[in-house]
């Protein structure tokens, strides 16, 4: 480049660097600059945007989480201890459950007591096969428990009542001597448990109840008024259960708008800490019919530009909430997320199960780095979901299991979790396919409680490498995710086709260069 060139390129740079906008690379293989900015003290990034969603649909939680405490798969109380173990090293901060559309007909009494005498129902969403009740409150909360991580509960609006999820909530949290309580302590846990989200409904515009965003938000009022928790350490300041009210999905912008529009006015007997947000990855078109692997780059480009509308939406849904309440005492709830591909032939296509590529580690990088630069309002997501359905972390077939490219993902970003945003300038270039062109590379930073920087570094190019240099750095080291081809998968014939391999920078110029594969996400720690 010539040097009226760089002082051209540099000042337009600058420019959009100011606008907090990216502008392409000059040539789609140039080497990337990315300028972290440790000094301007961004949000913290809630680990809770690492949250995971279990429903009681396919093999999710039946062959996924619960095997039972006969079974020859090594266990727990009925919980498989290789999906614990796997699970416990992402530090999963809480698990959304039991649903989903699967909470709107939940009835959590069916799922309490000696598990022979509880009932067997139809899962009339999920395949029509028979739900057992066998995983109810007390074993849920004990995979939480056994996983090291929080609960998040979804009480039924849609065809429970107010009195039901009430006495559940009492159920769960009440520490005196009520009757529930005892009911619980004859169940065999005396202790109450903690329930630091609360979910009201689920897509009541949908399976949960084919509302208007005007009656849901009437029915949304009335349960938050009754769905106190019942343990007054779980009530204030940090520790208060936070109750989140139906949002938007892509289409169904009138919730967000109704919900908010309620709270301004809210009187002091309800109030909700925040509105959720659906998104999933489709790649166009309903039902989903994207294949999980054998796809090309045209595909594979398709869904990353989808992907990342995410970030226009949250936009869309941070704009609705600004009006209403500028400030930010609400938090968005992105607590259905990820791809939804068409379901791996042979398997009962109600059971939601697809294969998990090199691309659905890509995804799931973008999303994270999406929900990090909202981290002011985005303080809880949770990718749909974690096992056996749809972007799963874990696959499982009997006592086989494997990890997906997805879970080395949120492995790799678990220093991520409640480390404080800081702002990245960098040009991200394009990469282009036909008529599609979406942006090469991607970058978010933040710094840890001891004031280490970590880096992540998303080489979206499927075919073409790229260095990436961060200036005023010297070392950088930690794991890059990639693998043979876009669509590479795990198998539990051959599990480690796409697993996190070292990587470190070298010292160059003012800063430390990276060379990035093509298609792989990279984080590392940097240090000056
Ligand atoms: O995650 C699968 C389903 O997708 C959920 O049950 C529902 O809320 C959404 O439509």
């Amino acid at each position: 480049m010539t040097s009226v060139a760089k002082t051209f390129r540099n000042a337009l740079l600058a420019a959009t660097f100011a606008a907090g906008l990216s502008v392409p690379a000059l040539a789609k293989d140039a080497s990337v600059e990315v300028t972290v900015d440790t000094a301007t003290t961004g949000p913290v990034i809630d680990k809770h945007i690492f949250g995971q969603f279990a429903e009681h649909l396919g093999t999710g939680i039946y062959g996924g989480v619960w095997v039972g405490k006969d079974s020859p798969i090594p266990n727990v109380r009925g919980i498989r201890t290789d999906v614990v173990t796997a699970l416990k090293a992402l530090k999963v901060p809480n698990v959304r459950w039991p649903g989903g559309c699967f909470a709107d007909e939940y009835h959590w009494r069916d799922g309490i007591g000696p598990v022979d005498k509880r009932r067997v129902q139809i899962n009339t969403n999920w395949g029509g096969v028979p739900e057992s009740n066998a995983f109810g409150t007390h074993e849920f909360m004990d995979f939480a428990e056994q996983i090291g991580s929080e609960a998040y509960i979804s009480v039924n609006i849609g065809s429970g009542t107010a009195a039901e999820a009430s006495a559940w909530i009492e159920y769960m949290t009440a520490e005196k001597d009520t009757t529930l309580a005892k009911e619980r302590a004859a169940n065999g846990h005396p202790a109450p448990w903690k329930v630091p989200i609360l979910g009201l409904g689920n897509e009541n515009w949908g399976c949960g109840g084919a509302m208007s965003a005007d009656h849901y938000v009437e029915e949304m009022k009335r349960f938050a008024n009754f769905t106190r928790n019942f343990n007054p350490a779980q009530r204030e300041g940090a520790a208060r259960m936070k109750r989140i009210a139906v949002g938007w999905d892509s289409d169904k912008l009138d919730y967000t708008e109704e919900v908010m529009k309620a709270w301004s006015t809210h009187v002091y007997s309800w109030d909700i800490e925040g509105v959720s947000l659906h998104k999933y990855t489709v790649g166009g078109g309903w039902p989903p019919s994207r294949p999980s692997t054998g796809f090309g780059n045209d595909d594979y480009a398709l869904m990353i530009g989808d992907t990342l509308s995410m970030d226009t939406l949250l936009k869309k849904q941070k704009a609705i909430m600004d009006k209403y309440d500028p400030e930010k005492k609400l938090l968005i709830a992105v607590d259905e997320w990820g791809a939804w591909l068409a379901p791996t032939p042979g398997s009962n296509p109600g059971f939601l199960q697809q294969q998990n590529s090199m691309r659905d580690g890509v995804i799931a990088a973008l999303n994270l780095n999406i929900f990090a630069r909202h981290a002011d309002r985005v303080k809880i997501a949770n990718i749909a979901q974690m096992i056996n359905v749809l972007q799963a972390m874990i696959l499982t077939d009997g006592s086989k299991m494997v990890l997906t490219p997805t879970y080395h993902v949120f492995r790799m970003y678990v220093p991520f979790q409640d480390a404080q945003f800081a702002p990245v300038k960098f040009a991200s270039g394009d990469y282009a396919v036909g008529e599609r062109k979406i942006p090469r590379v991607d970058a978010m930073a933040a710094k840890d409680k001891s004031g280490q920087v970590w880096v992540s570094l998303v080489n979206v190019d499927p075919d073409a490498g790229t260095s990436v240099t961060i200036p005023g750095f010297r070392t950088a080291s930690g794991e890059v995710l990639t693998a043979p081809k876009v669509d590479s998968v795990n198998t539990f014939a051959a599990p480690s086709v796409v697993a996190p391999k070292a990587i470190s920078g070298k010292a160059s110029g003012n800063g430390v260069t990276i060379a990035l594969p093509p298609r792989s996400v990279t984080v590392v720690k940097v240090s000056k």
